[in-house]
Formats: structure tokens, sequence, C-alpha cells
């Protein structure tokens, strides 16, 4: 069958009427006496491949085929405006590489632990290949934004001798007999590539030791952080609300597919315009205990609990119409729908079982705290694009923030919180760049400044005002996609409980 060409499924549609070859996996076979339907898929796309009982080797073989069975088919590319992509295959020959075992993930609904564990297979997913590549394309436009203006590409160390973030979230590792890090972040070398360079960035792993189990965090995540020289936290500001909008519309020029399948909310998308809302983390407090925002909130927790009284409702109704009979098709239909509304129901008792508590404590922030993930959701509701909050208190941050002129009790720094209740997916801040106020801000978080004396070498020889920030690349992906965790963003996510396969 080699005289034959080769062809992706998404390049069909160029081929009508002509003979190709596929390879690719079995995601679906449904067959009758005269007629066997394979759904293939290669990665690029699926096709739905037509082997007539006439084609009698092919269709015995086409019959002895599996769920994830892998083949190379040959047949005629048949325009047909029904089947995804315009077309589909009319087949001749079948080549069998391999008959699948019986596959682990099937068609019914399966927890997300048992998922997890078999995220090795899980991965070829229609739902993890679409968010795959969604994630592709983050990280590429990305790639591009930071290309296209001059910035230089740095790869940063993994293993660190020191923190660059919390000393609680280091994960150890033995050097040769002395303790090293895997580090949490490259903008402290960063910055020295930013005095060499002046526009610098790096991507990077980045490793947290968070004992925390929630939906945004993960023990192993990808940061791509950039460095401008002779900048202040407005130009850092600007560049992070540059590069957002950049991103948000090569995700939805070029995923609209991906984030139809995915079920996401394109419109919210598109409302994302430049510029961002901004406040001060003083604001952020005032607006978080208003008597307003309380009403609002709850407002629309009445809202919610309606609707998730009507899901129940619905719910209930087609457990009901299932007991009776009814054609097959219409089965498949309502058990679809009964597993989708269970998801949807149980994801948002979740959410209200804990939503009176979040509005509680929002009405009863303390100024000093940081801002917790409730209240970020809480506030990043409030608005259609992403929120810059800007000058934290100095003590619930990193020590290498710039102080503020005005008040010693605040740092120079911003956190962009995604809307949709999202939260933050990029910090960043002005640096300090004065070398005895660096030292001092080092010694008060019980950092010992000789640890950083390289680091401090940059505001010895020739320091300028410069910032940068860090955009984490899962919570991107997870907002951007609609996700309600993490966890689905990587293909391979390492948590405090999971790190298998
Ligand atoms: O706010 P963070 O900790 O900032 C830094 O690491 C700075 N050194 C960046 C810089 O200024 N160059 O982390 C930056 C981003 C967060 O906004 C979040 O999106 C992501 O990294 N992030 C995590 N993502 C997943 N799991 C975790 N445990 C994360 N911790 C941070
Ligand atoms: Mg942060």
């Amino acid at each position: 069958m080699s005289e034959v060409p080769i062809k992706q499924i998404n390049e069909l549609s160029e081929y009508h009427d002509q003979s190709v070859t596929l390879q690719g996996w079995v995601a679906g076979i449904r067959s009758s006496g005269k007629v066997a339907f394979l759904q293939i898929r290669d990665g690029s796309g699926v096709c739905q491949c037509v082997v007539e009982a006439q084609e009698e080797e092919a269709f015995a073989l086409a019959k002895s085929l599996t769920h994830e069975s892998s083949v190379r088919v040959r047949g005629e590319v048949r325009g047909d405006d029904r089947a995804p992509g315009g077309c589909e295959l009319s087949v001749q020959h079948v080549d069998v590489l391999h008959v699948a075992e019986e596959f682990p993930i099937g068609r019914k609904a399966h927890g997300t632990d048992f998922l997890m564990k078999n995220r090795h297979l899980w991965l070829r997913s229609s739902r993890t290949t679409a968010i795959l590549k969604v994630r592709h394309v983050i990280i590429q436009a990305c790639r591009n934004f930071f290309d296209q203006r001059d910035f230089v590409l740095i790869d940063t160390p993994i293993l660190s001798p020191g923190a660059g973030e919390d000393t609680q979230t280091l994960f150890k590792v033995d050097y040769f007999g002395d303790d090293t890090f895997l580090t949490q972040t490259g903008q402290l070398y960063l910055e020295s590539a930013c005095m060499a360079l002046g526009k610098v960035y790096c991507f990077g792993p980045t490793f947290r030791a968070e004992k925390s189990k929630t939906r945004r965090h993960l023990t192993e995540f990808w940061m791509l952080e950039p460095e401008i020289a002779f900048a202040d936290l407005d130009d850092v500001i600007q560049l992070a609300e540059d590069m957002t909008c950049y991103v948000v519309a090569a995700v939805l020029e070029r995923c609209s597919s991906e984030l139809e399948q995915l079920g996401r909310d394109v419109e919210a998308l598109k409302k994302i315009s430049a510029p961002f809302p901004r406040m001060t983390y003083d604001e952020a407090v005032t607006m978080l205990r208003s008597p307003d925002l309380r009403a609002r909130l709850d407002a629309e927790l009445a809202a919610d609990r309606e609707t998730l009284a009507e899901r129940v409702a619905r719910h209930a109704e087609i457990k009901e119409q299932l007991k009776g009979s009814m054609k097959k098709w219409k089965v498949e239909a309502l058990t679809t729908e009964l597993e989708e509304l269970s998801d949807s129901i149980q994801e948002l008792e979740q959410d209200l079982e804990t939503r009176p508590q979040h509005i509680e404590q929002a009405q009863a922030f303390e100024w000093g705290k940081d801002l917790g993930g409730a209240d970020e959701t809480i506030l990043s509701r409030q608005f259609d694009s992403p929120l810059f909050v800007t000058d934290y208190p100095k003590d619930v941050k990193a020590f290498y923030m710039k102080a503020s002129e005005t008040d010693p009790r605040l740092v120079r720094n911003m956190d962009m919180l995604a809307p949709e209740g999202y939260g933050e997916v990029i910090g960043g801040s002005q640096r300090e760049a004065d070398l005895d106020l660096l030292v001092a801000a080092i010694e008060a978080k019980g950092l010992n400044p000789e640890n950083y004396d390289w680091y401090l070498d940059l505001r010895r020889y020739g320091t300028v005002p410069h910032g940068g920030f860090g955009l984490g690349i899962e919570r991107t992906v997870s907002w951007l996609c609609g996700l309600t965790h993490v966890r689905e963003t990587i293909p391979f996510p390492r948590t405090m409980g999971r790190i298998y396969p």
C-alpha cells in the first residue's frame, strides 16, 4: 500500500476523491452486518472510516479491532458535510499494527483518581488533547511575544543553593553531600542577565513543596518570567497587560475548536480588553469589606442556589425517564446529560458549601494579611478583564521587592488576578535596587545576606531600577480553557499526593 500517500487527518479536506493512507488509533468502533465504522484519531484530528462488507478482508479485520488498537487504513476521501472536518474515508484496505488489550478507560464516567492513575493513557482523550494543544499555543504565544520585542531567552539553573521565594516551600536535594534546592523561580539569576542584556526572559520548570491541596497549586509547574532594566512598576504592569492581551488573542484565533470541545465560554475571553482595572491592596481590602460587595455576593449566592435546585430537579427527572423504555440513542443522550449534570451539581455544591464562609472572611479581612485564594476569587469575579492589585504589605511578600517610597509598610509589587474567579496568574514587582535596603530586607526575612552575596553584587556594580514578573503557565491554561483544577493543564501533574505516573 506504499504508492498511496500517507496523510494526516487534518489534511484530508485537500484530498477529496483521492486515495490516501491514514495511520492512527481506533477511538471508536461500531459495526453491523453490512458496514463497520471506525473512528480513527492520529493526533491531528479524528476521521470516520467506513468499511463496507463487500471489502471482505478489510471488513473482517476492522471487526477484529478494539478500542485504541493501532492501524493503517487506505481508502478514498469522500466529502461529507456531517462528518467532522467535512470528510470521511471509504476504506479498501486495513493494516492492523496492534490489537489493543481492553482499554481501561471506557465511555462510562470514571473518578478523577482513577483517571490520574492512568494519566499516561488518559492523555489520549479528546478533552486532554484539546487542553494540551491550548497549552502549546499559550507557550508559543508567550515566546513569540517576547521574541518580537527583542527579549533574549536566558536558561536559568534548576539546582539552586538558596531560596528565591518562601523558604517553607523548598525541595532539598543532596548535592554531593551539600544541601541544594530545586529552583522556585529563575528570577534572581534572570536579574543578573538583565544587567547584561537589558530585556530578558526565562521559561522553565519551577518547584514548590506546597503542602496545599488547592485547585491552583502544583509542586512542579512551569513559569515564564521576563525581566527589564530601567523600568518601574508601571512598566512591568504594562508589559504584563500587553502580553496577556496577545496570548488571549492567539488562543481565541488558533484554538476555537479546542475551546468548543472543552465547552469554554469564549464570550468571556472576548470581553478581555486593555487597559485592565488596577487597584492597590488598600483599595482591595476596602472592597472586600464593603457592604456593596456583600449585597452583590449574597444575591449571587441566592441565584446560584436556585440554579443548583433546578439542576437537581432535572437530574431526578432524567433518572425517572430512564426507567421507561426508549430508543438506544435517546438512552445515550440522556445518560450523557445525566453525567454532565452530576459533575456540575457536585461542583456547584462544593462551591456553595464554602462560599458563605468565604463571604464572611472577606467581610472580616484584616489589613496586613496576604490575599487568600478565596479573596482573589471574590475580587476577580467583579471584573471582566484581569485585575492588577498593587502595593501589598512588605511582610507577606518576598524580600527582593522594592520598598514603597511613600509608605514603608508596602512594596511596589503587583499580582494579576484572572477574571471569572481564577485569581492570581501573574506575580511581579519592581526590585529593590538599593544595596542597604536590600540587605535589611533579607535580614528582616531571617535570611543570611552572605548567601545572597552574588545577588547583592548587582546592587554594587551599576544598579538600575528594574523589574519583572512570573506567569504561571498551568494557571493560565486553566483559566483560558475554563477548567476547575490545574491538575489537568500539564501532561503529568505533580501534587502533594501524586508523583505517579
Ligand atoms: O507569585 P510568584 O511566587 O512569583 C515569583 O516566583 C516571582 N519570582 C516571579 C517574578 O517576579 N519573576 O509566582 C508567579 C506565578 C504565580 O502568579 C502563579 O501563576 C504561579 O507562578 N505559581 C504557581 N502555579 C502553580 N502551582 C504553584 N504552586 C504556584 N506557585 C506560583
Ligand atoms: Mg505570587
